[in-house]
């Protein structure tokens, strides 16, 4: 086994190097406060693997993304949703009888326990849904108790799938104060949440086939992410011990930042301002690359691509055909495509390797769909979910898991006495 190895004040130190399937490395720092009496130091964990794991791999430095080793790009043209749901949370793609029993076990557990719709009514109509969301997935903790047994553990998590697009949809209807939409279970996933969002009680309502395989394409490539701020969150609550509900609640909330998720909807409130402000994109260029200026542009630059994000590439070559198929004809696309070209000419974006994410262009398919802006947040979590459950599921089976407690180092003051109130 390769070895690194530490000289600290004259001591010298062999710290063991863990090699993962794709070559990468990782140096064990495991024993290095116990031997030296330090610690690392890397905040935002820019250098830090918390874990080893076997559910992504991403090779941001050539743009690569695979979930259990099947290319992204594979997997957005030619599976479903539900199938990248099962790859993720159980390791492998199903056969026909799993993905069947699969499916089976996500219809039969969509509803909500009616007490639930009381709830909705607590929110003001005005409440942003990501806050919904995540209250609404801790309190199915209170439904569904705490579960030990992997028996158990599984039926949570198909519960959890299955409700979270009825949550999702009952706080948009809810929102524009339309009576719910039960789940129809004649309906695939994708289809059931659009039913749930667009359909009125007083008609009929086919869901568009465009608008249902553009959402099946959105939500596979928010399926998993590695290591990522929501997935580290979800990771150390559940290192706790706490419930699957709680840790997935806490990843909705990590997830609603504008740094993370919430950077779908600011994209577009940022292609809406450039859009009344002139359309000059130059401008806002200028603003991004001024040290003065706090703005930034949204759905640009990413911690680990440091090329062009796999997800955004697909998200760019299909919008085209998508809004075109939904006979939408969006200028913000124009801005959006004007606002890359340029940025990516300027040498500030080229130096610190910045390119479009995920988020630059999915804000204009949601839109294309009629998804209302609150919500893209939403759409990312519920993309998002599979992996979730799948980081907590392999936290809590791996035999390396300890409560995640990192340590700092401390720059307060230093022992002082007391001062009466009278003295100071
Ligand atoms: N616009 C302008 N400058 C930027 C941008 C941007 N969008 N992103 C990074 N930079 C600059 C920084 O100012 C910094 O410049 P400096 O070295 O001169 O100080 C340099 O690029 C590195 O940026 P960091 O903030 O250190 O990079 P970090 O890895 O910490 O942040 C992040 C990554 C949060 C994604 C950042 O690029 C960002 O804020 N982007 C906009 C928000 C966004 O789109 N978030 C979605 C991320 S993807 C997702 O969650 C699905």
């Amino acid at each position: 086994m390769q070895h690194a190895t530490l000289t600290l004040d004259g001591q010298t130190i062999e710290l063991p190097i863990v090699e993962g399937t794709e070559d990468e490395t990782g140096i064990d720092v495991t024993a290095l406060r116990k031997e030296t009496g330090t610690i690392t130091l890397d905040p935002g964990y820019g250098n830090t693997g918390s874990c080893e794991s076997h559910i992504t791999y991403i090779d941001g430095e050539n743009g690569v993304l695979r979930h259990r080793g099947y290319p992204i790009e594979d997997l957005a043209q030619r599976a479903s949703f539900v199938e990248v749901c099962y790859l993720l949370i159980y390791g492998e793609l199903p056969t026909s009888t799993e993905l069947d029993e699969f499916k089976h076990r996500l219809t039969y557990h969509s509803l909500l326990h009616e007490d639930m719709k009381k709830f909705f009514e607590g929110y003001p109509a005005t409440a942003h849904p990501m806050g919904v969301l995540s209250a609404m997935v801790s309190s199915l903790s209170a439904y569904y108790p705490h579960a030990e047994d992997d028996e158990a553990v599984d039926l949570n998590i198909i519960r959890l799938l299955a409700k979270l697009k009825t949550i999702a949809a009952f706080s948009y209807k809810r929102s524009i104060g339309q009576a719910y939409i039960y789940p129809k279970n004649s309906n695939s996933y994708t289809a059931d949440f659009l039913h749930m969002m667009f359909a009125v009680p007083s008609e009929d309502y086919d869901v568009p086939q465009e608008v249902e395989e553009a959402l099946e394409m959105l939500l596979i490539l928010h399926a998993d992410h590695e290591q990522n701020c929501s997935a580290s969150t979800v990771r150390m609550v559940g290192s706790s011990g706490a419930n699957l509900f709680a840790s997935i609640s806490a990843g909705i909330n990590a997830l609603s930042g504008p740094l993370h998720g919430g950077a779908n909807q600011e994209v577009i409130r940022m292609l809406e301002a450039i859009q009344e402000d002139g359309g000059d994109a130059q401008k806002y260029i200028d603003k991004a690359k001024d040290k003065e200026d706090p703005f930034r542009l949204m759905g640009f630059g990413h911690r680990v691509y440091k090329n062009f994000d796999p997800r955004a590439r697909i998200i760019k070559s299909t919008a085209d055909r998508v809004l075109e198929n939904l006979g939408v004809d969006d200028p913000l696309l124009d801005i959006a495509k004007t606002l890359e070209e340029a940025a990516l000419e300027e040498d500030y974006f080229a130096e610190r390797r910045l390119y479009p994410n995920v988020d630059f262009y999915s804000g204009i398919l949601y839109r294309a769909m009629g998804i209302p802006t609150d919500m893209y947040t939403v759409m990312f979590a519920m993309g998002r979910l599979p992996g979730w459950i799948a980081q907590w599921k392999e936290m809590r089976s791996d035999p390396a898991t300890r409560i995640y407690r990192p340590r700092q180092v401390y720059q307060g003051a230093t022992e002082r006495s007391y001062q009466p109130i009278e003295e100071r």
